[in-house]
This record gives C-alpha cells, structure tokens and sequence, in this order.
C-alpha cells in the first residue's frame, strides 16, 4: 500500500477541520474505498462544534453516516482559537451551504479519546490521515505516550518548508494555528510519519473547468456539492487568479492511501517555532546534515509525487465520465485509487 507499507489491510482515522478541501479529501477516501474507522474533529478552519458538524453531514451526504465523528479541542495546546480561515472556506466552513441534518448522533468519546481506543483497537494497521491543527494528536500523546509506536503510520497536511506560508510568509495553517502542538507530534517517535508541506500540496490543483465539468456530468449530490463549494474556493484563490484551487487535504489522503507516490521524501527531523514573528515556521533538517548523536524523532517530508493528483481526484469523483470532456478539463483512464 504505497510507501507506507502497514502489514495487512490498512484502516484510516482522519482527525480534520472541515474546510472545503478536508470534505473532499474525506469523499475522496469513500468513493475509493477506504476503511475509514472514525474522524476527530478540530478547530481550525472553523470552531470544533461547527468542523463536527460539518463532517457528520458530509459524511450522510456522501453516503457513510455510519462512520463516527468525535468531537475535540476547540483551544490550542497554549492560547486561544486563532478564529479559522472563514475567507477562504466560507462562513460555516463550507462556502456558507446549508448541507442537510444528519441523523447520527456525535461520537460519545472525545477525540482523543477515540484516536487512542482506535489505536489499541487497531493497532499497527492504523493509520492516522491529520488534516486540521495537530491538537488532537497532541492531546491523544498526552493520554498515551505509546500511541507512535501502537499505529502503522501517520500522514499530516501542513507546514512550509521552501516556500513561503499561507497564512504568514513563515507559516502555514494547520501548524500556525496549533505550533506547540506540532511541535509535540513531530517530537514523537513515529514508526512512520509523513508531512505533507505546501511545497509538494500547491502542485496538484483542479482549474475552473475541472470544477464546472464535476458540475454537469455528476449525479451524485455529494459531487455537486462538492462542485458548488469548489467554485467558492476557486474564487478564494487570488495567487493564481482564481484559475486554479489546490488540493492540500486530499493529497494529504492520496498519499497516505497509496494512489499518489512520492519521487523525493527526504528522511528528516521536523521541529516548529512555537512563538514570535516566525510562529508556526516548520524547521527541517535533512538525515546528512543532522549531527550523528541526535536523538530527534526521524520522519519524512513528501517534496513531490510521480503524478499529478488533480486527474486522479476527477476520476475518483466521476468514474464514467471519461468521454464527457469539458475543454481542458483533467480526467485521465488509469486507476483512481490504488
Ligand atoms: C490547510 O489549511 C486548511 O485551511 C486546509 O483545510 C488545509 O488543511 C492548508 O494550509
Ligand atoms: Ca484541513
């Protein structure tokens, strides 16, 4: 399965912060099948009651309300919610739709509570997907110091290591909003995490025909929806004159899921600035530049993939589409999913 080889089936936890591009990570994952055990929802892009909310009508929509969603951390390891990224996912996190009830009810364990349950439940064939600020994580170490060694692997969205932040120039916003949390999780000693910066995410994208072709050919509500609220996210993108929305979270998923392989993810060690001008700026010193006597945690950082991940995603989200081109739409013929 991919680079993170897990003995056995693997079986997904993803901790997020529903967010435009966490919802289609997460349809991403279902339309390829993917055991997906239980979310933990965080507070990131929006509130943790509102992120919770959001993934458990989603995930009715998408047709998997049996999958259970935790509700977790609202504030950050120190401080307070740095109050979400409502400019660029809309107001409710989802580009301000009303998406219907659903009807299962939230988990009743917190969500690291849940994670470590899973992990002991699982056990190395777990792997955890982190697409929000790495609270929850941190918070499930702080119950359970073995939970790095209990769980096959660990793939999180987040970080900036060449290029600059979105959030400041420094930093980006899963790990500026939480960075003493990060700062925790990368300090473990992961059998096998890997981050998944900007540097490799702001290079798999869908253009605007992408987006208005998911429109038309689906009909399925949950991929229109997602159209819907991709188009609010295209016009949220300034940097690349609205022409392009980049794939941050589902990327994060393609990888730890194996459809999408890595051409250069360096062995590294990873530490955050917790403070300051630089807060949240990821640190990364690579295996041949590390003093030999270190006893940092040793990860890997994914600089770039085999392929480009947007035609998977639009295969994944219409499979019969093929023949229904939109002019430079991306739909490709190989395999979507591993
Ligand atoms: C990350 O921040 C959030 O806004 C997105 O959902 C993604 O997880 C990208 O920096
Ligand atoms: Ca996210």
């Amino acid at each position: 399965m991919g680079e993170n080889s897990i003995s056995g089936d693997p079986v997904f936890y993803v901790d997020c912060d529903p967010g435009i591009d966490d919802a289609l990570a997460l349809i991403y994952l279902i339309k390829c099948h993917a055991d997906l055990r239980g979310i933990g929802a965080v507070a990131g892009n929006v509130a943790v009651d509102q992120a919770a909310e959001n993934a458990r009508r989603w995930l009715a929509l998408t047709g998997r309300p049996d999958i259970p969603v935790a509700v977790g951390r609202q504030e950050p390891m120190t401080g307070e919610f740095w109050g979400g990224a409502q400019w660029i996912h809309g107001p409710n996190g989802f580009a301000g739709l009303d998406l219907p009830p659903s009807q299962t009810p939230t988990d009743h364990m917190a969500a690291a509570e849940r994670l470590v349950a899973t992990a002991h439940e699982i056990g190395s064939r777990l792997h955890i997907i982190a697409l929000g600020p790495l609270t929850n994580i941190a918070v499930a170490l702080a119950i359970d110091e073995t939970l790095p060694e209990t769980v096959g692997a660990i793939t999180i969205m987040g970080g900036a290591h060449l290029v600059p932040g979105n959030v400041s120039p420094h930093a980006e916003a899963n790990i500026f909003a939480d960075p003493v949390a990060a700062s925790q999780v990368f300090s473990a000693p992961w059998r096998n995490l890997t981050l998944v910066p900007l540097d490799i995410t702001n290079n798999h994208s869908l253009s605007r025909a992408d987006v208005d072709l998911l429109q038309t050919a689906s009909t399925d509500p949950a991929v229109q929806l997602a159209a819907t609220m991709l188009a609010y996210y295209l016009d949220r993108h300034p940097e690349f004159d609205h022409s392009k929305c980049l794939l941050h979270d589902p990327l994060a998923a393609a990888i730890a899921l194996g459809s999408v392989s890595l051409n250069e993810s360096p062995s590294c060690t990873i530490s955050v600035e917790t403070d300051g001008e630089h807060r949240g700026r990821t640190l990364v010193t690579f295996d041949e530049d590390a003093s030999p006597d270190t006893s940092a945690s040793r990860h890997r950082i994914a600089l770039s993939a085999t392929a480009d991940f947007g035609p998977l995603l639009m295969s994944a989200l219409l499979p019969n589409a093929q023949t229904l081109r939109e002019p430079d739409a991306q739909i490709i013929s190989l395999p979507s999913c591993p």
